[in-house]
């Protein structure tokens, strides 16, 4: 039976460490603050933003919210932006996503201050990744790493598979995996030889976007299992990409969903907004 890699656990823990951090910044009379940008009224963003404000409010993150309405130009959104680039008092500037189809999401990211893009999706913030310069990480993979070291999984060396290639999720995943002196190959869907591949894993990072696709047949024995998938089955209930009942006895380690990935990616935006304001204030000293 493979032990479980809790992730709602492990945010607890990460987010408690801020929030003391957070605490002292503010006896040292340092704030830290988020900008959140929200366009239109798609109800998953809604739920996402009202949680980023929720976990704000609990690490003692000051959270300015800005929500803007679905007819928003371009052109205002940049105004927006600007404005936060140049405030000062703002740490971190988040736009949710997806934005409305007449908005340009490239032109919007990166029209994002570097020094606040806690998101981590803008090119400078990407290629610093890339290149081994320190700058803000997407968070949903450096919520991965995170999970893999606090539960005592050792990366270097290891054969690390990451089945999927999107700007947010994969490829900064093997980016970091790398980082962490992992072997990492890179597939997607279509890899020819998938299974064969998937089952040389010690580490198997499944980001493919289909439910319930992975299962034994796609794992090694004793391999660690990283489900960055949320789906609804038809039974309206959630599931990631790996079929769990399937995978579990296999594994040594794997994620569930709900309560893996999922919590982990609030709690590195917060963890990056707190570095994005310890940033400054170093700056200052
Ligand atoms: N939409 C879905 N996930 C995310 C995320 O991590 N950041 C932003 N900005 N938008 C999202």
């Amino acid at each position: 039976m493979a032990q479980l890699i809790d992730g709602k656990k492990i945010s607890a823990q990460i987010k408690d460490e801020l929030k003391d951090e957070v605490t002292q910044m503010n006896a040292r009379g340092i704030t830290v603050t988020l900008a959140v940008i929200l366009v239109g009224q798609d109800p998953a963003s809604c739920v996402y933003v009202r949680n980023k404000k929720k976990a704000c409010e609990y690490i003692g993150i000051r959270s300015i919210s800005c929500e803007m309405p679905e007819e928003t130009t371009q052109e205002e959104l940049l105004e927006k932006i600007r404005e936060f680039n140049q405030d000062d008092s703002v740490d971190g500037i988040l736009v949710q996503l997806p934005l409305p189809a007449h908005i340009h999401e490239d032109t919007v990211i990166d029209a994002i201050d570097p020094s606040k893009d806690v998101d981590g999706f803008c090119p400078r913030s990407v290629g610093a990744l890339c290149i081994g310069k320190p700058g803000f990480v997407s968070c949903t993979p450096a919520g991965i790493i995170q999970l893999l070291k606090r539960s005592g999984v050792t990366i270097e060396g290891k054969e690390c598979v990451v089945v999927g290639r999107s700007n947010i999720v994969g490829k900064p995943m093997s980016l970091l995996l790398l980082r962490e002196s992992g072997t990492v190959t890179i597939c997607h869907s279509r890899t020819k030889n998938l299974k064969e591949i998937c089952k040389r894993a010690d580490i198997l990072v499944c980001a493919i976007g289909k439910p319930r696709f992975f299962t034994e047949e796609y794992v090694k024995e004793g391999a660690v299992v990283i489900d960055v998938g949320i789906h609804r089955n038809e039974q309206n209930k959630l599931c990631g990409d790996v079929d769990f009942e399937r995978v579990e006895p296999v594994a040594s380690m794997i994620t569930p969903v709900p309560g893996g990935v999922g919590p982990m990616t609030i709690a590195m935006l917060m963890s990056n907004c707190v570095e994005s304001a310890r940033q400054k204030a170093q700056n200052k000293e």
